[in-house]
């Protein structure tokens, strides 16, 4: 007996010991593990891999863009005219559509621009068809699902500047479009067995982002649909991106100067495009990779705190504009 407990005791702090080393070496794992991904999100696709061929990725000659007529959706018409697309410009105002075509034609004479005006806040079915019709008159090879409607400010969900009719509007244009436009071209490229569509959202959409719940629940809706679809057709030889940015300046982000963390469209998109191929979940941009990664690492309570102290500061910052310019007037 007493042979026995002197035998059993040495052994039981023994298991202690190993239970809590092999603890010790998880936790440095997992810690190392997290730290190499974050290193590796950063690195990976915008230093070390070169880009893909995009044009075989595509497999046809044309790209459509949504929101094709400012900032981001501008720069990816123009960067794809660049690599040798003929570009469907979709958006809203026929003269900005022309305009932008006149543009692009001016710059790069050997492609071919077409052109529809396109209200996405209207969520008819007929109209989505309509336009579809048009769009599958050509081989689509690039699908850019990027046109997208944000706050005037951040608010409180009952207080958005617009009301109920801005909230439809944000939900209709953020969601519908991706949604319908992936899945009434996808069979042209299913066919092909070769495609690319991006999907843009936003990083608001990797939070939960008080005072902008509408816009960042949209953008949360943008990813989990691009991710879905990204499992659904890569046997199809499709390639699905998410690109969500950070601050881009452009007339939604209401910045007008470019700095280090916030590039204009055209220089976030000549990184972006890329990573196609190389990232199916990114930010698009180096500096806005390395933000993402360094809030990652934060414990979520804390980066909450921050987030919303920062939405408060927005919305405090615009109201006293608000105040400002109605003086003024
Ligand atoms: N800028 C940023 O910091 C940022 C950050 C993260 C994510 N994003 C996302 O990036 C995408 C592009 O944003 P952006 O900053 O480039 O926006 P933007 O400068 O405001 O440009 C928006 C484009 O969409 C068109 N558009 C707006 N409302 C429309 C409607 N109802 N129907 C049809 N077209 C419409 C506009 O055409 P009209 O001029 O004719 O209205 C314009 O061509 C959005 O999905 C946005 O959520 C932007
Ligand atoms: C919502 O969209 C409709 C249709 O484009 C437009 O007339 C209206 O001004 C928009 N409302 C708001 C608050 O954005
Ligand atoms: C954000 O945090 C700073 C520092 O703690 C504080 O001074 C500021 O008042 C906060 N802003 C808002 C809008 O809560």
């Amino acid at each position: 007996m007493s042979t026995n407990s002197n035998f059993e005791q040495p052994t039981v702090v023994m298991g202690c010991q190993c239970a809590l080393v092999s603890a010790g070496y998880l936790a440095i794992f997992a810690v190392a593990y997290r730290l190499l991904t974050s290193i590796w999100n950063i690195v990976g696709p915008y230093v070390l891999f070169s880009p893909i061929d995009l044009k075989k990725r595509a497999g046809a000659g044309w790209a459509v863009v949504t929101g094709a007529t400012d900032g981001i959706g501008k720069a990816y018409a123009f960067e794809l005219a660049r690599r040798g697309f003929n570009v469907f410009l979709v958006s809203r105002t026929q003269s900005k559509l022309d305009e932008t075509k006149k543009e692009i034609l001016e710059k790069y004479q050997n492609i071919e621009i077409r052109t529809y005006s396109y209200d996405f806040t209207n969520a008819a079915v007929s109209g989505y068809q309509d336009l579809l019709a048009e769009l599958n008159q050509v081989e689509i090879g690039v699908l850019i699902n990027n046109v997208g409607l944000s706050y005037e400010y951040p608010e409180v969900l009952h207080k958005v500047d617009g009301g109920i009719e801005r909230l439809a509007n944000i939900t209709t244009i953020n969601t519908l479009p991706p949604t319908l436009l992936s899945a009434g071209i996808l069979p042209q490229m299913v066919e092909r067995k070769a495609g690319v569509i991006v999907n843009v959202g936003s990083s608001a959409g990797a939070n939960q982002m008080t005072l902008w719940a509408v816009y960042s629940a949209t953008k949360k809706y943008v990813s989990w649909l691009s991710g879905i679809l990204r499992k659904e057709y890569e046997s199809h030889g499709i390639t699905i991106q998410t690109i969500a940015p950070m601050m881009v300046a452009t007339k939604m982000s209401k910045v007008k100067k470019t700095s280090f963390f916030t590039p204009n469209g055209e220089q976030f998109v000549k990184s972006a495009l890329n990573t196609i191929g190389n990232a199916a979940d990114t930010t698009g941009y180096i500096s806005h990779q390395l933000q993402l990664e360094v809030m990652d690492l934060i414990p979520e309570f804390i980066r909450d705190k921050i987030l919303t102290n920062m939405s408060f500061g927005t919305r405090k910052a615009a109201l006293r504009k608000r105040e400002r310019e109605a003086k003024s007037q």
